[in-house]
Order: structure tokens, then sequence, then C-alpha cells
């Protein structure tokens, strides 16, 4: 990247050195990823959903391979927000990269309490999902509906000392009511989308695919559904958006951006390919370049809509 040409990008009141950041739960730590890159090209790492108590998450099969998709049903596995703070967050920070933790409570009490811990940690930006559809309690039961967003993000600004993001599912009819309630109560941004409630069949055996019976669509067959949700939420609240889903090119990420996100996410795409999010990333830089433009953020927003 030459500097020609400015990625910068101040998200929530926070600095990001580009706009690409990875997708919670398709990045692990990033210590996997860490072997292919240098995490510093990041703007920066969105963390695996981060729980109270450590979760095994749900039995296998829990991935299955979708046209030009994925199908989840992993279930929040992870080792619990204290085993995150001491052995991975010294791991990230080690890095130039803004760090943001995703978390997810059984109670709006335990998304404050994981928010205060964590952003006492030292991270840059909680990201707060309410929005995962693989877990009987908690997550998406609270993102389909704006009183349940409004508590859970009322509970967490009065808890955290940085920046709040709501996740938002969806898998929900309304998504500019929702962002509005999150914007309601203090919300620094939201990040959209997370992954629509989707089922395969095994025909021969009648089953499922995955043991969960039904699991999280990814992936670049979601795109459009993401970047029309994020354009109507763009036109519905005045925080900034953290837009994702599908995005597997720079192209894509050029599209997101105009459609009215500040950053983009990039998941299903890296375990295709590790380096996804830097290619994504200088795919953007090319596209600015092509078109004369100077700065990043100048494309925030300015789709020409009908
Ligand atoms: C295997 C897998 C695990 C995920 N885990 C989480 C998670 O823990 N928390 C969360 O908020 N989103 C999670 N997501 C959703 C992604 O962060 C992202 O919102 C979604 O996959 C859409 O982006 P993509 O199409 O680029 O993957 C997960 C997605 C996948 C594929």
């Amino acid at each position: 990247m030459s500097d020609d040409i400015d990625m910068k990008v101040t998200f929530a009141g926070i600095e990001f050195k580009n706009p690409v950041v990875t997708a919670s739960g398709t990045f692990g730590f990033g210590r996997e990823y860490a072997e292919y890159f240098d995490l510093s090209e990041l703007g920066g790492v969105c963390t695996k959903g981060l729980t109270l108590k450590a979760r095994l998450g749900n039995p296998p099969p829990r991935i299955a391979e979708t046209p030009m998709g994925m199908l989840n049903s992993v279930g929040l596995q992870n080792p619990g927000v204290d085993a995150f703070i001491e052995n991975e967050l010294p791991f990230l920070k080690k890095y130039d990269t803004r760090v943001i933790a995703n978390i997810a409570g059984e109670t709006a009490e335990e998304y404050a309490e994981m928010a205060q811990r964590l952003s006492g940690a030292g991270v840059d930006i909680i990201e707060v999902n309410v929005s995962c559809p693989n877990v009987r309690e908690g997550g998406m039961q609270f993102g389909v509906s704006a009183r349940s967003v409004s508590d859970v993000t009322r509970a967490v600004k009065r808890r955290s000392g940085v920046p709040v993001m709501i996740k938002l599912s969806p898998n929900v009819t309304d998504i500019a009511e929702i962002a509005r309630a999150a914007e309601g109560e203090g919300a620094d941004a939201v990040s959209l989308i997370n992954t629509l409630l989707g089922m395969r069949i095994d025909i021969k055996t009648r089953r499922p695919v995955l043991a969960n019976n039904t699991g999280g669509l990814s992936g670049a067959a979601i795109l459009p559904v993401a970047l029309r949700m994020v354009w109507q939420a763009r036109r519905a609240v005045k925080i900034p958006i953290l837009g994702m889903g599908g995005v597997t090119s720079g192209a894509d990420a050029v599209e997101m951006l105009l459609a009215g996100a500040s950053l983009t996410g990039v998941g299903t795409a890296s375990f295709t390919h590790p380096g996804a999010a830097i290619d994504i990333r200088e795919g953007i830089a090319a596209y600015m370049r092509e078109n004369g433009i100077g700065a990043v953020s100048d494309l925030t927003g300015s789709v020409e809509a009908y």
C-alpha cells in the first residue's frame, strides 16, 4: 500500500488504519492466520464469540457446504472471557491492529459483566452478539426484538469503558427498527449481518445435515441480503456501520461501503483463502486508485440509489 490514498477510518471515535476487519468466529483469536500474514496489516481483528464461562459448542456435524456458502451450527465454542483475557488478548495486543471483542450472554446482566471485564483489559471495541442463531439461550432471541436489543444495549453501555457495537440479526422483518433500538440506548455503532437461519436435509437418510437441525448461512450467497440490510440500516440510524456478509473480493467490499458501511468484515472467505482479508484490502485500494478516490471514507453510503 502506498500513501497516495487514505484508507484510514474513524469509527465510533477509534481510528482504524484501513476498513477491513475479520468477522467474529471465522478468525479464531488470530493465531492460525498469523502464520499466513502479519495481523498488523488488518484494520482490526474481531474475536470468536466469548461467553462468561467456557463452552464446548454444539455436537457434530456442525458445518456443511452449500452453493456459494456454508451452514454452521458451531454454537459459540470458546474458552470463556477470563481465559481469553489471560491467554489470547496479550497475543493480539502485540500487533498494531484494533481488537474487537465479540460477546454473547444469557442475560443482559451477563453481557454487561463481560463488557466491563473486557474493556478494563484493553480491547478497543465491544461487539455485542444478539444474533447467534445456534444457541438456545442467549444470542438470537435477544436480537429479534427491539425491546430486548434496547435492554441489552442499555445494560452494556452502563458498564463498558469502550465503544459498544451491537451485532444485528438478519432474521428479522424490519432491520431499521432494531438498529434504531440500539442507537436509542446509546450504541456507538452497529454491525450486520450475522448468519441467516437455514437448513439442509440429506435425502438418503432424511436427516438434517447438521446435528442441530438448523444453522447459520454465510458466504458469497448472502452478499445481496447483507447489502440490502446495510443500506436500510444506513438510512435508519446515524451511528456508523460495520457491514459484513458474503464479502469475498475487493469489489464486494466496495459495494458494502457504498451501501453505507464504514468498515467491512470478512468471514467465510478466510476459510477458503486465509489471506482473503488482505486481498480485499488491496482490491479496495485498487478501486480507489482507478477511480481517483482519495479517501476511503468518501465511499461510505455514496450509492446513488434510485
Ligand atoms: C463458523 C462461523 C462461526 C461464527 N461465529 C460467530 C460468533 O461467535 N459470533 C458472531 O457474532 N458471529 C459469528 N459468525 C458470523 C460471522 O461473524 C458473520 O457475521 C457471518 O458469517 C457473515 O459474514 P461472511 O458471509 O463473510 O462469513 C460466525 C460465522 C461462521 C461461518
